[in-house]
């Protein structure tokens, strides 16, 4: 078995999504890897759930904070609106509290413009701080997401397999460094 469990979860339920594709990529990459388990979580499979509050249990909140306590770190693939989070990431987010801690998150943005959601990234690293994660460097920008990928589903730029695996070292080294510390 592996010693550490990083789940990626992809941030957005909008229909004909293309964040999917930065996310199964992520995900392809990331479990090439023989020292880290990972699993493609999706914020639709918690779409129902109406008790986003950490105190309120359900099956639902309870099957997300029991894989959040079981995480060493967290993967967070997610498109930008309007500068901002999507509306579901932020409430799946906020079903768990505690399970969070001490751990790292990396995060890679997705945009139809040029910045790669650089601006929801870096909202998103002010509201994590408060759950006590910490927050790593290098995130991973795929901007242009309608002609980044070809239809099949493929990248069209190679560099972004070195970007991610530059990503993966950093996450695993936190990953590592907090679990002894935890
Ligand atoms: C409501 C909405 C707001 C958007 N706002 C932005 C934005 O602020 N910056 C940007 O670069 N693209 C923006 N876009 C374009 C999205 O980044 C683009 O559609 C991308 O495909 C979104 O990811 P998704 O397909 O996984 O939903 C927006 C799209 C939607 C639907």
């Amino acid at each position: 078995m592996n010693e550490l469990f990083i789940p990626i979860l992809l941030g957005t339920a909008r229909q004909d999504r293309l964040s999917e594709k930065a996310a199964r990529f992520t995900h392809k990459l990331f479990s090439k890897r023989s020292d880290v388990e990972t699993e493609l979580l999706d914020v639709r499979d918690y779409l129902t759930d109406r008790s986003w509050a950490p105190w309120q249990e359900n099956d639902m909140s309870k099957k997300w904070k029991e894989i959040m306590a079981r995480a060493d770190g967290l993967i967070i693939v997610t498109p930008e609106y309007n500068h901002g989070y999507p509306g579901e990431l932020k409430i799946l987010i906020d079903k768990a509290d505690t399970e969070y801690a001490h751990k790292p998150v990396a995060f890679c943005g997705v945009s139809g413009g040029g910045l790669g959601g650089a601006r929801v990234v870096q909202q998103l690293t002010e509201i994590v701080r408060n759950l006590s994660m910490v927050s790593i460097v290098p995130s991973v920008y795929f901007p242009h997401i309608k002609t980044l990928f070809n239809g099949a589903g493929e990248i069209t730029d190679p560099a972004y397999e070195r970007r991610l695996d530059e990503l993966f070292e950093e996450l695993l080294w936190w990953a590592t460094a907090l679990k002894n510390a935890r």
